[in-house]
């Protein structure tokens, strides 16, 4: 398959490529060119699915291999429900599982032919149609890289795809062309995230994740990068202290869109936890599934896509992308279980545990955010715990904030886009187990609640500024396959901030 799947947007009366895909309905079955379909092959297609059973739940799948009288060669029926009952993201999730199939057998272009029985209306279905394409470019991520052999593939994967081309068939492809747009520039911040959680740390390290940030100067983004000896003189001792061990220096990269007309808005300010590995430290991690924590850069890795794709698509707002950049390595010039940081807060840090770095590089990075750009809110991105994955396994995010409206917000974005998150309680009683007899705080709370103690450390460093944290340490990497997600890097919460931007702070410009 090529670099990137190719989308374009065709008529429905056009030619159909050798794999095609139609949509059934549960009840109203196929739509009118699908029904034409039917009736030139002879029936060929209610037959067919007669014989398998298959009466359009969603996302029930039979393939027929060369119907008759049909230009295909192999027709993929895709089972679509009710379609009064779907909701945006449920059409992306169809057109995932559309381009599962069509690309499971040998071929470089295919068709989808984005009409439902049910449906009416050019503008519907231009959105529709979108939706579904997005899907198909998401779930055609890859990374392959590293893969020298030709037609090798990863260990337990299918065979890769040769598609490179999907037509999308539909009412009036030039208003599918253009609400399609906004859904691509938001796919390309999803792939930068995934190719970054990808990338093993030996290439990615805090100088490489820098430069790759400070390349998205093309998209117009506004990118600073500071080294070792600025963030000393900011006093960012918290976050300079997990760096320490590491040959390889750290880095905190700001990202600035200034889409927003007013001069003067309040930036939206986004701050990710980019640690390019993480060893424990000293605390070092037992070497079972260590390899896994090149992904302890995930928060990061959203946050820089989060930033490419509203630049990309010109949101309307001034949004500020923050992310700390470190190695968390033992050695001789490690930081030590007991060492007492004074953070650039002023706040004390013992860190007990040198395993628990992902708070104190946030802890400097808040602090910094709201210091610098008094920001409208602040969301941070984080791989923070495995506590997090204990309580809510592997579906839905850890959601943490002291502001209602902010979470609901949040919430209701996961919904629409299937990046759910789940609130979790923030109260005093938690907020006194990382009391430290030595030093302001301790960087552990007890046995249980750990979640919760990291989010109430995180708050130590929130003034008055509306603030939510998203433990995402289930999410971001060695995720779940979905049918937009083939597994491991997500990209997760690109598309929810992207949508929590788009509906909640581009419609008035305050
Ligand atoms: N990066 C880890 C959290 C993590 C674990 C992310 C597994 C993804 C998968 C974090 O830095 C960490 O090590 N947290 C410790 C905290 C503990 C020492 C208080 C943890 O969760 O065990
Ligand atoms: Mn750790
Ligand atoms: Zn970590």
């Amino acid at each position: 398959m090529a670099e990137r799947l190719e989308i374009v947007f065709a008529p429905l009366a056009a030619h159909w490529s050798a794999a095609t895909a139609l949509l059934v309905t549960q009840g109203l079955g196929l739509a009118g060119t699908g029904k034409d379909a039917n009736q030139r092959s002879g029936g060929a297609l209610e037959r067919a699915a007669g014989a398998a059973d298959f009466t359009g739940k969603p996302k029930s799948t039979i393939e027929l291999l060369a119907p008759p009288k049909l230009d295909c060669q192999r027709l993929v029926l895709v089972g679509v429900g009710k379609p009064d009952e779907l909701k945006d993201n449920d059409w992306t999730s169809l057109g995932g599982t559309a381009f599962g199939q069509l690309a499971s057998r040998k071929g470089e272009a295919a068709s989808l032919v984005a009409e439902v029985a049910g449906i009416a209306g050019a503008k519907a279905g231009a959105e529709i149609a979108a939706d579904l394409a997005l899907g198909a470019l998401l779930r055609s991520y890859r990374f392959r890289k590293y893969q020298t052999r030709p037609g090798a593939n990863g260990e337990g994967e299918p065979p890769p795809s040769t598609l490179a081309r999907l037509t999308v068939h539909c009412q009036d492809p030039d208003a599918a062309e253009s609400a399609f747009e906004r859904r691509r520039a938001v796919a390309g911040g999803v792939f930068l995230a995934r190719d970054l959680v990808n990338e093993p740390a030996n290439v990615l390290g805090p100088v490489e994740f820098a430069e790759r940030a400070a390349a998205l100067t093309r998209a117009s983004l506004e990118v600073e990068v500071l080294d070792v000896d600025a963030m000393a003189a900011l006093k960012m001792a918290a976050l300079l202290g997990v760096g320490q061990g590491s040959v390889r220096p750290s880095r905190l990269v700001v990202m600035q869109w200034h889409g927003a007309k007013g001069k003067r808005a309040k930036p939206l300010c986004f701050v990710g936890k980019g640690v390019v590995f993480d060893t424990g430290g000293i605390s070092i991690k037992p070497a079972a599934g260590m390899e896994d924590m090149k992904g302890d850069m995930g928060g990061a890795a959203c946050v820089t896509g989060l930033m490419l794709a509203l630049a990309e698509r010109k949101s309307p707002v001034h949004a500020v992308g923050l992310i700390g950049l470190v190695e968390n390595m033992p050695s001789g010039s490690a930081q030590r279980p007991g060492d007492i940081v004074t953070s650039m807060s002023g706040q004390t840090i013992e860190v007990l545990n040198t395993d628990a770095e992902g708070r104190l590089v946030l802890a400097d990075m808040l602090w910094y955010a709201q210091e610098r750009f008094k920001p409208r809110l602040i969301v941070d991105l984080a791989t923070l715990t495995g506590a997090i994955m204990v309580a809510l396994g592997k579906e839905y995010a850890g959601l943490f904030a002291n502001d209602d409206k902010l979470a609901a917000d949040l919430a209701e974005a996961g919904e629409a886009t299937g990046e759910r998150v789940w609130r979790m309680p923030l109260a005093k009683a938690y907020d006194k187990l990382i009391d430290s007899k030595n030093a302001d705080m301790k960087n552990i709370g007890g046995r249980f609640g750990g979640a919760i103690t990291a989010a109430q450390f995180l708050q130590r460093f929130i003034r008055n500024t509306p603030w939510a944290h998203l433990d995402v340490a289930g999410v971001a990497m060695d995720s779940n396959r979905t049918d937009t997600s083939q597994g491991w890097a997500s990209g997760w919460g690109v598309r929810l901030l992207d949508r929590m931007v788009a509906d909640k702070y581009e419609r008035s410009d305050k």
